[in-house]
């Protein structure tokens, strides 16, 4: 049969290293539970990579490939951590300390975990005002240490061998800020490293030797990074994907889940007040107004895209939205959040919605970080560069080209990304259309 496929794959040959700046209680649930699935501990639950289906063709055919089948993706049996930190714990007293997994579980991983030692970080305390830590970078310029991370990256292909390699962050929220002059072009940004420039953040600094070393980046978290003039220009001319930013994983992976609900049934809304308490180390560094910001900002824009006021007057114009964060220690990871959500129907008459959601913030994040790592390995192997908007799916406040608006609701997002991966196989996307069957 000839190949029909759209773009060109190179094949998931080798070994693909995951390259993570912060190794806190997300990027060790994602490790250990790497492992576990390995022994067969665990199942992959929540991953779309490991448990999704894709469907191909008319609804008669009854072809649904795994899309671990469909495309070809990076075995997690293949898959090496590589880890910067500013604490010198190894993963395994790293996640023991993160309290998300059990010990029992854990002390079955321990050799595994304990060989991720973390490499010394490039940290400013100006950027995550709540954490301080010994395994820092000193004695050098914002470019001596993009150069010091392109080293390790380097040092750490040498020693596993990995055929290729993905970035993505995983470490605290950084203070919201805003692009500056220095980030315009690629030219002011290297310029800015050599003089330290102090709007140059260390995400950034990871960003950029990911970048100018061929390796693609996504960011977990919701600060500014590679949504940069100068770290976009980077990506496109060493064809790298980039994607972000900030897991979906819980209360505005159901906000965008509900929110289209209402709007499909032309249900109005007066307000939407989301708080939530946590008490993991992320809590402690939110507890800091600079990086709550980010969060915020980050948490905000959901309800308004996918309501939109401007076409709805009637229903969206007015709604008070509210998101809070509590620090609160004593739960720990296991984060619980409360949504009350006023809405009104059928002549202006007042409802109410309340959500209660316990969940585990690790717990929801690390199958959404293997997901982003194994799909940006894909597109880095399909050529694919730039902003990676099919991948939304996965984040708060997807990257999107400035010329249109960030789409938000998940079930677009997930036809996106599954539409995505039909393309490049050169299957028919699928439009629900449907009309053929009753001919
Ligand atoms: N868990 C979720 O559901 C979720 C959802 C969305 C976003 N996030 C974001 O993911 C990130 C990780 O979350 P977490 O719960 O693992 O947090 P965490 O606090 O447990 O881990 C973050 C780690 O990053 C390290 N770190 C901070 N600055 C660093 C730097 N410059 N270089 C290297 N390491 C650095 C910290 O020492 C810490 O170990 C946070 O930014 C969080 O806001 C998490």
């Amino acid at each position: 049969m000839p190949n029909k496929d759209n773009v060109q794959i190179a094949p998931a040959k080798g070994k693909l290293g995951v390259l993570v700046p912060g190794m806190g209680a997300v990027t060790t649930t994602f490790i250990a539970g790497l492992e576990a699935i390995k022994r067969g501990l665990g199942k992959p639950v929540g991953s779309l990579t490991q448990l999704g289906t894709v469907r191909l063709g008319k609804r008669t055919e009854g072809r649904s490939p795994a899309i671990r089948d469909f495309v070809p993706l990076a075995a997690i049996e293949d898959v090496e951590v590589a880890c910067w930190d500013i604490f010198e714990d190894n993963a395994y007293e790293a996640a023991v300390k993160a309290g998300v997994l059990e010990i029992p579980l854990l002390e079955q991983l321990k050799e595994p975990l304990s060989a991720v030692r973390p490499m010394k970080a490039v940290f400013d305390q100006k950027f995550v005002k709540r954490l301080n830590g010994p395994n820092v970078m000193t004695g050098g310029s914002k470019m001596d240490y993009a150069e010091r991370v392109m080293d390790d990256i380097r040092s750490f292909k040498q020693r596993t061998g990995v055929a290729r390699m993905t970035m993505i962050w995983c470490g605290s929220t950084e203070v919201y800020h805003q692009a500056a002059a220095v980030h315009a072009t690629l030219t002011d940004f290297e310029c800015g490293l050599q003089k330290n420039d102090p709007e140059i953040s260390p995400s950034q600094i990871y960003a950029y030797a990911a970048l100018k070393s061929g390796i693609g980046y996504a960011n977990g978290a919701p600060h500014l990074t590679t949504d940069t003039p100068a770290l976009l220009e980077l990506a496109r001319t060493m064809n790298v994907p980039i994607a972000g930013k900030d897991y979906k994983s819980g209360q505005t992976f159901m906000k965008t889940l509900i929110a289209p609900g209402l709007k499909s049934r032309m249900l109005g809304l007066h307000g939407w007040f989301s708080t939530n308490i946590l008490g993991n180390r992320d809590g402690e560094v939110l507890d800091d107004p600079g990086s709550f910001r980010s969060k915020e900002v980050s948490k905000s824009s959901a309800l308004e895209y996918i309501l939109q006021g401007q076409l709805y007057p009637d229903l969206y114009r007015d709604f008070y939205h509210k998101v809070r964060i509590e620090y609160y220690p004593p739960r720990g990871d296991a984060k619980e959040g409360w949504d009350n959500i006023d809405i009104f129907g059928w002549l202006g008459y007042p409802m109410q919605i309340k959500i209660n959601f316990l969940c585990r913030d690790s717990i929801l994040a690390a199958p959404l970080m293997l997901d982003i790592v194994l799909f940006m390995d894909l597109a880095q192997r399909a050529g694919m560069r730039g902003i990676q908007e099919w991948l939304s799916f996965y984040f708060k406040a997807p990257m999107h080209a400035p010329e249109i608006y960030p789409e938000h609701d998940v079930f677009i997002q997930l036809m996106k990304l599954k539409n995505t991966l039909r393309w490049m196989r050169g299957e028919d996307l699928i439009t629900h259309l449907g009309l053929e069957y009753y001919d």
